[in-house]
């Protein structure tokens, strides 16, 4: 087991982040900044920009949050993809340079399986399935042979994606998605036995993938022909977490796993866990979401997984340190889970 503190730096997309481990792989909250354009989506050279001016900041005010010193660091891990280039090049050489000044090693992380990792850990979960639902990514996840195995995935947009865009054609700035489920249970209370009638959309299961772009169209198309933004906002909600909780349940059935793990952004949705835990309980299996703050993309998470590499003899060298913006979650070894 690592001696000494691990520290993690997240910068795959939006947000920088600084988080920690102790040196019994305890994660500390992390410390975040993240970048909210005015109008429009996250530009990667302006995101880029905002992580290398927040950088020594953030990390001082960690430093100072958690009472600990650099000279307690024992290694810097980094998301090493996947993500926005620009975003990740920044995160990389922050780790590359603290790790040199601080002679301590270097561990380039998989960003998706440190989502995973943290809420395995943080819910005491043996051999889950994932349902990783993120802005980026969508996918139904399960353990085998070494590797985190992809078993069904969106084929178009990531569901974080299709809130966050849906949200912005209607003057939502981003993050689209813990607004969208404002206005849906606000619409909920006032509305409280809701009826599909005049609000169908397309259901968005593919097989064991999804697809969400003809969901966020027909959801706009709604609100064109004048439905209410809070009957929209429900029920495109309703619509695409179903079509998630339909391939976990898939997943279940035909893996005969007894545990569902929720992670990612998307899984700090009350709703969705409600839907989730709703399915689990009717097939007599558990269903688990990590706290909020370690479901949104953090540091932390990319400390633990970099720890849990370090306890299983992995670092990266320099030269191998490069960024991989298109990294897949069953390209990692995963040689510490069941
Ligand atoms: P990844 O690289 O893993 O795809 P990411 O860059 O999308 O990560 P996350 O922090 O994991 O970042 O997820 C951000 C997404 O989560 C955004 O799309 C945001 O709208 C969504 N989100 C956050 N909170 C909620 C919520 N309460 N309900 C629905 N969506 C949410
Ligand atoms: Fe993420």
């Amino acid at each position: 087991m690592p001696e000494a503190w691990t520290l993690g730096i997240e910068s795959t997309a939006h947000t920088l982040s600084f988080g920690l481990v102790d040196p019994s792989g305890t994660p500390y909250p992390a410390m975040s900044s993240t970048v909210r354009p005015d109008e429009g989506g996250i530009h990667p050279r302006e995101a880029a920009d905002h992580h290398k001016d927040a950088a020594a900041n953030l990390l001082g005010k960690l430093l100072l949050q958690t009472g600990i010193s650099l000279s307690e660091i024992g290694a810097v891990a980094f998301s090493q993809g996947p993500g926005l280039g620009p975003c990740l090049r920044i995160g990389a050489a922050l780790a590359r340079g603290i790790s040199s000044r601080l002679n301590i090693p270097l561990i380039g992380v998989n960003h998706c399986v440190a989502h995973i990792e943290i809420g395995r850990q943080q819910c005491g979960c043996q051999d889950p399935i994932l349902l990783y639902v993120s802005g980026g990514n969508t996918q139904v996840i399960a353990h085998l042979d070494g590797r985190y195995r992809v078993l069904g995935e969106t084929l178009d947009i990531g569901i974080g994606n299709m809130l966050d865009k849906f949200a912005r054609g209607q003057g939502i700035p981003f993050p689209g998605g813990p607004v969208i489920e404002k206005r849906a249970s606000e619409w909920l209370e006032s509305n409280p036995n809701p009826s599909l009638v005049g609000l169908e959309l397309p259901f968005a299961v593919r097989g064991m993938d999804l697809a969400f772009s003809g969901v966020m169209t027909a959801a706009q198309r709604l609100l064109d022909n004048g439905a209410e933004l809070g009957a929209v906002c429900w029920s495109l909600q309703e619509h695409a977490f179903a079509a998630c909780v339909e391939i976990a349940e898939r997943a279940l059935a035909h893996t005969g796993k007894s545990e569902l793990l929720l992670g990612g952004g998307v899984a700090c949705n009350t709703r969705l866990r409600e839907m989730c835990t709703m399915m689990a309980t009717e097939r007599e299996a558990t269903s688990h979401a990590p706290p909020r703050m370690y479901c949104i993309d953090n540091g932390s998470m990319i400390a633990l997984l970099g720890h849990i590499e370090l306890d299983h003899g992995r670092t990266t060298s320099l030269d191998k340190s490069g960024v991989d913006q298109y990294l897949r979650t069953d390209q990692t070894p995963v040689t510490w889970a069941v």
